[in-house]
């Protein structure tokens, strides 16, 4: 039995990328759970946010999370507010193993400029320090992950490689546990 691979991090840390390309590459089946929230309310979460509410996000979030920890063999990319709540990382990690994506802070602005979906950014007026201060109280949750990978000046293939490399070891290069 193959543990998923459980993607998390900061908002444009490229955790749907490279999740997406992960999953192809090894043959295994992707999960997105911000894209299953959008799916099952049939909405656009910078929508949810605003009509609902952060709480009621979240709370979606976490009954997603709790489902898709039961899958086994996935890739599985979660939003970048998953880990705030304890029971998500509990789920996640029954199953999982967590690898957290990072960038600078400076590129983290860069890759979610252009997309006016990021709920939490939209409305700062001050995006560079919105993404400071969210990145340092998140610190603590984002640690929690197994592995840490820095995305800031690196191709998703090369993201990729490294996680598949981790795999490899997690699972003792043994070929018959391979993809
Ligand atoms: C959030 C990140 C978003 C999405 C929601 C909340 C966060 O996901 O889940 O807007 O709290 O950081 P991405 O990390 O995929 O942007």
């Amino acid at each position: 039995m193959e543990k998923n691979i459980v993607l998390v991090g900061f908002m444009g840390t490229g955790k749907s990328e490279v999740g997406e390309l992960l999953a192809k590459k090894l043959g295994r089946k992707f999960i997105d759970t911000d894209k299953l929230i959008e799916e099952r309310e049939k909405d656009r979460i910078a929508r949810i946010f605003q009509v609902k509410g952060e709480e009621y996000f979240r709370n979606l979030e976490e009954k997603i999370i709790e489902e898709v920890s039961e899958y086994k063999n996935c890739v599985i990319a979660t939003g970048g507010g998953a880990l705030i709540r304890e029971k998500n990382y509990l789920n996640l990690k029954k199953n999982g193993i967590l690898i957290c994506l990072t960038a600078t802070p400076e590129e983290i602005y860069k890759r979610t400029l252009p997309k006016k979906d990021r709920p939490l950014l939209m409305k700062s007026k001050n995006v560079i320090e919105t993404i400071k201060e969210l990145l340092e109280r998140r610190k603590p949750y984002y640690s929690k992950a197994d592995y840490t990978i820095d995305t800031t000046k690196k191709k998703i293939e090369d993201v990729v490689d490294e996680i598949i490399e981790i795999v490899k070891k997690e699972n003792g290069e043994n070929p018959s546990k391979s993809w």
